[in-house]
């Protein structure tokens, strides 16, 4: 059996990334047939939308996509086609492991920690207006019934994957309705768990606790504005944005994808890491239940980066994209 998978290459490094990215999957393997589709600027300029209606359609029906990082054309009236994606195909998860990985020296060892993300909801539901010529209004939608979903779908996750603690953050100490409605609903949901830990604290006092010591941290549930900053943050305790993967998770569709933008300072140099895309491209595996194929492929990455012969220059080495992804083949 062999999954089909809708796959985006995206903009800037994307093509760069996810081309190493099916070329390691493919090497191993991996059963996946891969069905392209556009998405970004290139999908503004065959289909005039950076999110078009075929590629949602397409990944509506394999219910399975792998994403590069998109540019969403500014000023010209479209919203994020990330943003878009994630609410069209109600992906209400966003969800992001950051773990220490070996030969990455980093100021903290042991971070394993699982952002999760309410993707649908705040200040990224877009509703935004001018009320008068010096002020405008951005809505922050909250709703108690997406604070439950997300929170129940954190806790079976946790029973499921052995996760023992989990902190609701946010600001309802200033913003007491929407951030309360979040911080209640979690509340709910936690009563039907009373094996798994539980407990709140203030986003602003989450990020000076992750700067000064992120290892106690197991699983963090956020809000979308919130989510977005502290997951980059999280991001740079085990090595920056090239080696975080992630997911954005439905109840019948998961896109994976990596945290990373599109890099337009080193596009076409052909020397991004495309460590987070590939991945990502496990949690995929992972996630339809080929753990073993997603395990060898990980062990090969570990040795390439233990050995630290062919990093690429985000992570201090001087080897390309090619050379980085060449290795990993070769120890699969
Ligand atoms: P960025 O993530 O593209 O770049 C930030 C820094 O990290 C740059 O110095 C870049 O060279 C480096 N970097 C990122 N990924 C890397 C990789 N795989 N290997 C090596 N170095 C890497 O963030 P930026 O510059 O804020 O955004 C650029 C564009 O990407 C914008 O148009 C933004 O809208 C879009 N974007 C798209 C995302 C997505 O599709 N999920 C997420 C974030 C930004």
């Amino acid at each position: 059996m062999k999954y089909p998978v809708t796959l985006i290459e995206g903009d800037g490094i994307g093509p760069e990334v996810t081309g190493a990215t099916t070329k390691i999957l493919d090497a191993a393997g991996a059963p996946i047939v891969w069905e392209k589709a556009l998405g970004g600027l290139a999908a503004v300029e065959a289909l005039g939308h950076p999110m078009p209606e075929q590629t949602l359609n397409s990944i509506r029906q394999n219910r399975l996509g792998l994403k590069g990082p998109l540019a969403t054309p500014k000023g010209k009236g479209y919203r994020s086609a990330n943003v878009h994606l994630r609410q069209e195909l109600d992906l209400f998860v966003g969800y992001r492991p950051v773990q220490t990985l070996p030969g990455i020296t980093t100021p903290y060892k042991d971070v394993n920690i699982i952002v999760l993300r309410e993707n649908t909801e705040d200040l990224y539901a877009g509703i935004e207006h001018a009320i008068t010529e010096d002020t405008v209004l951005t809505l922050k939608v909250s709703t108690h019934r997406s604070g439950e979903r997300i929170a129940r779908w954190a806790f079976e996750h946790m029973r499921n994957h052995g996760r023992r603690s989990i902190l609701c953050c946010h600001k309802s100490a200033v913003v007491p309705m929407a951030d309360g409605a979040f911080a209640d609903a979690f509340e709910t949901v936690a009563g039907d768990y009373p094996y798994i830990d539980s407990g709140q604290l203030e986003v602003d006092s989450l990020a000076f606790e992750l700067a000064r010591d992120p290892t106690p941290f197991d699983v963090l549930l956020l809000q979308n504005l919130y989510g977005d900053i502290l997951s980059d943050l999280a991001a740079g305790l085990v090595g920056g944005l090239g080696v975080v993967p992630g997911a954005n998770i439905g109840d019948k569709i998961a896109v994976f994808e990596a945290v990373h933008g599109t890099a337009p300072d080193i596009a076409g140099k052909g020397i991004a890491n495309p460590l987070a895309v590939l991945s990502s491209g496990l949690l995929l595996l992972e996630y339809v239940g080929e753990q073993t194929i997603a395990e060898r492929i990980r062990r090969a990455v570990f040795d390439v980066l233990e050995e630290g012969k062919h990093l690429t220059g985000d992570l201090g080495g001087d080897a390309d994209t090619a050379k980085f992804t060449a290795a990993i083949i070769d120890k699969l």
